[in-house]
């Protein structure tokens, strides 16, 4: 493992790196585990997506960045762009700490679409000479030529009564108002959500008062990233508590992301939920999503998450590189309850038929000799009878093994038999419980394996870094349809840093 010294994790980036970082992009770029169809970092440390939005006929996301190593160091922001959720391209980075409010680099945040302008809403993450932490909510804007504008000063300053801790505004427009959602803790250490609002964008936030949630007091020592969208006439409240007790079956991760469904009343600062706290995820590897949403389809909105959590480590650390972001997730609230099927248009980069079961079912054990490292598997499971399918296996190891057992309708994905281990001090088995087990679909790309189970019902992530010698695919299972798919590459892993246009600041 790397040591860093304090200085070199303050460092950052200067045209002058452009050389030194296309060499570590040169060495990353050979890594076996890099995907082929998942936004992954372009050098160094990928963390939270940000300012996810459909501007100017596209989707822009962004996401925390160190640029120099596999590490939490001076965050920047950096810019991705694509037509259809699946083609992403790489535009370079697109915010650096520059002000004094931002001294310890810019945080988490969000977008939104108005006159022409991205506008991006993010913590000014500060540190006074003495160490002292201090939390800004700050602002710049994006026009159509990629040009980065930032407010000099702060729209939002550190709210009293509450700790440091007071970072990753969420904007979203509602009755002819701008409210801005932060994540917080208060003085007695607990987790809350504080709204403010405004007639304008980048001015005139006031603090209207903590989002009181009905039946919850708080949740766990403090929230990270909360996010709320609408979605047809509901409204989706998700967000990262810290300090929430594990359970068997849930709340395993070093933190969560969770969600409710329900009503918000903006009058009395009340979320009504209608649902139980869920987790978003219920793999191994997930935090701080975000959604966007086209304006005529309020129906959806997208979800990316970031494919990790704080506190992890992972072996592609040790190549300079560490982590992803999920595929891109098409949420729809059906029946009461929120669906979250991968969007659409990852239907396009579907290539070779690798496997069809004989005349579709597959009544025994099946053997591939050649795991394909990106791909896609599509189960049908008409009886619902009990299933094992081991990816990346031996003839003497299972790999990443996915079991269902249809006596207790459990679903378990484990990583114990892979060679390279992942985090296992937080467990290596995960699981969900299903009536039945209809249909699973799985993404394969190198590093990453998505498992969305009954059509959306539940979803679970996993990393995982194989080796040369983990190669094959065992299975077994009656009267099961099994497809699987070669997935072609749509995201270019090329080497951009510095897009033609630098940062500019304004006076507020
Ligand atoms: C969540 C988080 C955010 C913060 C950002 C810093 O992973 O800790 O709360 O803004 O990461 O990179």
């Amino acid at each position: 493992m790397e040591i860093w010294t304090k200085e070199e994790l303050k460092q950052i980036i200067n045209e002058r790196d452009e050389d030194r970082l296309y060499e570590l992009h040169e060495q990353i770029e050979n890594s076996q585990w890099r995907c082929s169809y998942h936004v992954q970092t372009v050098t160094g440390l990928m963390n939270d997506p940000n300012g996810f939005s459909f501007y100017q006929n596209q989707w822009h996301l962004f996401y925390q960045w160190f640029p120099f190593g596999a590490v939490h160091g001076m965050k920047h922001w950096y810019h991705v762009v694509s037509d259809d959720l699946v083609h992403w391209k790489n535009v370079g980075l697109c915010m650096k700490p520059t002000l004094n409010y931002e001294n310890a680099g810019c945080f988490s945040g969000s977008g939104f679409v108005k006159d022409n302008f991205l506008y991006l809403v993010y913590t000014g993450h500060h540190n006074e000479p003495d160490g002292q932490v201090i939390e800004y909510q700050m602002i710049a804007a994006i026009d159509d030529t990629n040009h980065l504008t930032k407010l000099k000063r702060p729209i939002i300053m550190p709210q009293s009564g509450y700790t440091e801790h007071q970072r990753d505004p969420k904007i979203f427009y509602e009755n002819e108002k701008y409210y801005i959602l932060i994540g917080a803790q208060d003085a007695e250490k607990h987790g809350k959500m504080l709204l403010y609002s405004s007639e304008q964008i980048a001015a005139g936030w006031t603090f209207c008062g903590e989002l009181k949630v009905e039946g919850y007091d708080h949740f766990g020592h403090m929230v990270e990233c909360p996010c709320i969208e609408k979605i047809g006439d509901k409204w989706l409240l998700f967000f990262c508590p810290q300090g929430i007790e594990k359970k068997e079956n849930a709340y395993q991760n070093a933190y969560a992301n969770v969600y409710l469904i329900g009503d918000l009343d903006l009058e009395t600062l009340t979320f009504k939920p209608d649902t139980d706290l869920e987790e978003l995820d219920k793999g191994f590897d997930f935090y701080a999503s975000q959604t966007a949403y086209q304006k005529d389809n309020r129906g959806t909105a997208i979800l990316a998450g970031w494919f990790g959590c704080s506190d992890y480590t992972y072996p592609s650390d040790d190549e300079g590189w560490a982590n992803l972001v999920t595929l891109p997730r098409e949420l729809t609230i059906e029946d009461g309850k929120l669906l979250q099927r991968p969007c659409k248009q990852l239907a396009s980069l579907k290539g070779d038929v690798l496997f069809d079961a004989e005349n579709g079912i597959v009544k025994k054990d099946i053997l591939l000799r050649k795991m394909p490292n990106s791909c896609v598997m599509h189960l049908e499971n008409p009886s619902n009878s009990d299933i094992e399918l081991d990816l990346f296996s031996t003839d003497l190891r299972k790999g990443f093994s996915i079991s269902y057992k249809q006596r207790n309708g459990k679903l378990e994905i484990s990583r114990k038999q892979l060679s390279n281990q992942i985090n296992p001090s937080f467990g290596t088995e995960r699981s969900v419980m299903l009536d039945t087990l209809r249909v699973l679909d799985v993404y394969v790309d190198h590093s990453a394996v998505e498992l969305f189970i009954n059509d959306g019902e539940y979803v679970m992530s996993a990393r995982i870094f194989p080796t040369e010698e983990e190669k094959k695919i065992r299975m077994s299972g009656k009267d099961i349809n099994l497809k699987i798919w070669n997935m072609q590459t749509s995201v270019k892993d090329d080497f951009v840093v510095f897009p033609k246009e630098e940062e500019d600041a304004a006076e507020n």
